[in-house]
């Protein structure tokens, strides 16, 4: 007995998506796409994986050593930070997508080594982003951002593929360490948010297009610098947390990482703000791995990303380490910061 074929619209999927479905879905949306762009974006998924992974055990490494499971030497001597830079770089430089890599941990261009392919795209990455969390079980992250190569194709990149304005992006994103992994990204028209679902080993779509709120009503600084700021940030704080006829005083969180607390202002609304101050006189944050990176994905979702001055997607980078000052979030909370900052 023959049964006739099923010819109506694809069902949902009962799995859900994967980030996989989804990188590829994207793949063929475009007629030029080379499938380099996916290739590259499943290398940085597994080394995110594998960070995730060792990042859990992170509190367990003299007691796996004890029980034998784990080289209790390597654990002892490698930092967490340095660990997870060499992952991204081993599981990316091989993969013939790259032509240079950019990290935090490493004060030159990553070049990629001669025996394997120089591809076209250029990775930047703070491997661990809130490393001083490890020890307290609280969340931490890891932040890139993919520009395509401005130099010759086929030659070792250099600096100057390295120092692109963010506003040339191709796609940023970032994995936060927490409760449960979450990696989120964008390719500058929407952010998507996937959960890891350890069992399975992979990412699902859990947060398809993230709009960040118009207003919020958290502030996010490290309100322990005060004294050392500009009075005009001191005046924006006290005004922040202070009740108006208006609007109620807002409520302060500050985890001490970029990536969780910029993830809660995207998903809640407010204000992230890590300014200039006495110590730091351009800021603390990285502009080419951890601002540039994080402003693709806040304006993407519809926020704000100044440096107090102008956009920090449109910043021409001239160092690689070089810092800038950050104020991201809700428009209409970023505009109220702006606006005493510059009073
Ligand atoms: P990293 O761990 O990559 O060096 O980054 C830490 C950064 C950032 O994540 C966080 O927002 C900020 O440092 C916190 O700095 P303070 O301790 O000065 O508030
Ligand atoms: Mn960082
Ligand atoms: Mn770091």
């Amino acid at each position: 007995m023959s049964r006739a074929l099923s010819v109506g619209p694809p069902k949902e999927s009962p799995i859900g998506t994967t980030l996989e479905r989804h990188l590829l879905d994207r793949q063929r949306s475009m007629p030029d796409a080379t499938g380099d762009f996916t290739g590259l974006f499943q290398q940085i998924t597994l080394a995110a994986k594998i960070i995730g992974s060792r990042v859990s055990k992170a509190g367990l490494s003299g007691i796996l050593g004890r029980t034998g499971t784990t080289n209790v030497q390597g654990e002892q001597v490698q930092k967490l930070d340095e660990f997870a830079n060499q992952t991204i770089v081993s599981t990316v430089e091989a993969g013939g997508h790259v032509c240079v890599m950019g990290s935090e941990e490493v004060e030159e261009p990553i070049a990629i080594p001669p025996q394997y392919p120089q591809g076209k795209y250029v990775l930047q990455f703070d491997p661990l982003d809130g490393s001083g969390n490890i020890d307290i079980n609280a969340s931490i992250g890891t932040i890139f951002s993919i520009h395509r190569r401005v130099t010759p194709e086929g030659q070792p990149g250099t600096l100057k593929d390295l120092l692109q304005p963010g506003s040339d992006i191709v796609a940023a994103g970032y994995i936060v360490y927490g409760s449960s992994n979450m990696l989120v990204y964008s390719t500058g028209s929407q952010v998507d948010g996937f959960t890891y679902d350890p069992g399975v080993g992979e990412f699902f779509l859990s947060h398809p297009n993230i709009r960040i709120p118009e207003r919020g009503n958290i502030y996010s600084i490290n309100e322990g610098n005060y004294h050392n700021w500009d009075e005009r940030i001191q005046k924006w704080v006290d005004w922040i947390k202070t009740p108006t006829p208006e609007k109620k005083a807002y409520r302060l969180r500050y985890i001490g990482a970029m990536v969780a607390d910029l993830h809660r202002t995207l998903l809640r609304g407010g204000i992230f703000v890590y300014p200039p101050d006495i110590k730091n006189k351009k800021g603390k944050l990285r502009l080419l791995y951890e601002a540039s990176p994080m402003a693709f994905v806040v304006e993407a979702a519809g926020g704000v990303a100044s440096d107090g001055k102008s956009r920090i997607l449109t910043i021409q980078p001239k160092e690689l380490h070089q810092r800038t000052p950050v104020f991201m979030g809700s428009p209409a909370d970023v505009a109220d910061a702006l606006r005493f900052a510059n009073a």
